[in-house]
């Protein structure tokens, strides 16, 4: 307990040792972040999505910067999850930092495959499962913006899973709470909110996009008092535990999610102008927490609304 400050957490029955997690597509596989921060003083690293096939991504350019935030058009660019286990999950092992695998599909059979890979794996906390993905079988609409769709692709990965099945909503619906409910009782064991927001940015003199794919997700300072508020939102609609990411930059704004009752937080864009951000965060929550008298991180969860003492 550095500082005086307690620090730790638990998302369900994983412990974590502090609540600030990398958020995946921000922080690669974690090892090649390995030179730049000690891995092991995070809470837990998110992967980047793998899919059951290797996937080369969208065309250049993928990043576009707008104020107070970033637009990326990434296109799930991934190794795929063979070569994830077989080469970055091996070399994950030399660290205890708990390390949680961002999974997608394109169907909720290939959700499901990639998880059976990941099962004959050691090293991983929990899965993760980005449901803001299209079902090529439905449309190409998002699974997270459906609750039927939500509620069929949690259900077969829970039966698939034996680790902790986190399931990371989309920001981008109308009532955020029943999508909420319908992954709760279709078995997830923890919510992760939310992802970015469907976005644009044009050159006008050029007439084009800023994005090779046209158009993108915004991530950021921009989104963080929107996305407080879907995880508040998603607090007081079911009992599992949630992690909030959105434009977290400094240990205030991690404070702001654990208050409305976050468990934990990812850091995900701050990555972008520093690779240690979610080291620096860890560092300064301590700070913070001293400085503020508070004992325990985890005793500011929920506590909007309670008297100041
Ligand atoms: C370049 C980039 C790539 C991302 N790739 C993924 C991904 O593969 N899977 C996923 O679930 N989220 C992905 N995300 C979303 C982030 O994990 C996070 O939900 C979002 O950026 C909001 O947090 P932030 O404002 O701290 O960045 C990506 C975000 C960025 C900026």
């Amino acid at each position: 307990m550095p500082g005086g400050v307690d620090l730790s957490v638990t998302v369900g029955a994983l412990r974590l040792a502090n609540p600030i997690l990398a958020a995946s597509g921000t922080f690669g596989y974690g090892v090649e972040f390995a030179h730049l921060v000690d891995l092991n003083r995070l809470g837990g690293i998110v992967v980047k999505g793998l899919s059951l096939e290797p996937m080369d991504g969208a065309p250049a350019p993928r990043l576009s910067e707008t104020a107070g935030g970033l637009l990326n058009a990434v296109g799930l660019q991934n190794v795929g999850v063979r070569a994830f286990v077989a080469e970055k999950l091996l070399a994950l092992r030399a660290y205890r930092t708990s390390v949680i695998a961002n999974v997608f599909g394109r169907t909720v059979r290939e959700y499901v495959e990639v998880i059976r890979v990941l099962e004959d794996a050691e090293g991983l906390a929990a899965y993760e499962l980005n449901i803001s993905c299209p079902n090529v079988a439905c449309g190409g609409f998002e699974f997270g913006i459906d609750p039927q769709m939500t509620a069929e692709v949690v259900a077969a990965a829970r039966k698939a899973a034996r680790r902790p099945l986190w399931v990371k909503l989309s920001p981008n619906v109308t009532d955020i709470a029943i999508i909420a409910r319908a992954a709760e009782n279709s078995g997830a064991d923890a919510l992760t909110v939310a992802n970015t927001y469907p976005a644009m940015r044009v050159d006008y003199r050029a007439r084009r996009s800023r994005l090779g794919n046209l158009t993108g997700g915004l991530s950021g300072p921009a989104i963080k008092p929107i996305t407080l508020r879907l995880v508040y939102e998603v607090c007081r609609a079911v009992k599992v535990p949630v992690i909030g990411l959105g434009g977290i930059e400094k240990a205030e704004d991690v404070l702001e999610y654990i208050v409305v009752g976050a468990s934990a937080v990812q850091v995900g864009t701050a990555h972008f102008s520093d690779p240690r951000a979610s080291l620096r965060l860890v560092e300064g929550l301590e700070r913070v927490c001293s400085s503020d008298k508070v004992l325990s991180v985890r005793s500011l969860r929920g506590s909007l609304g309670a008297e100041m003492h």
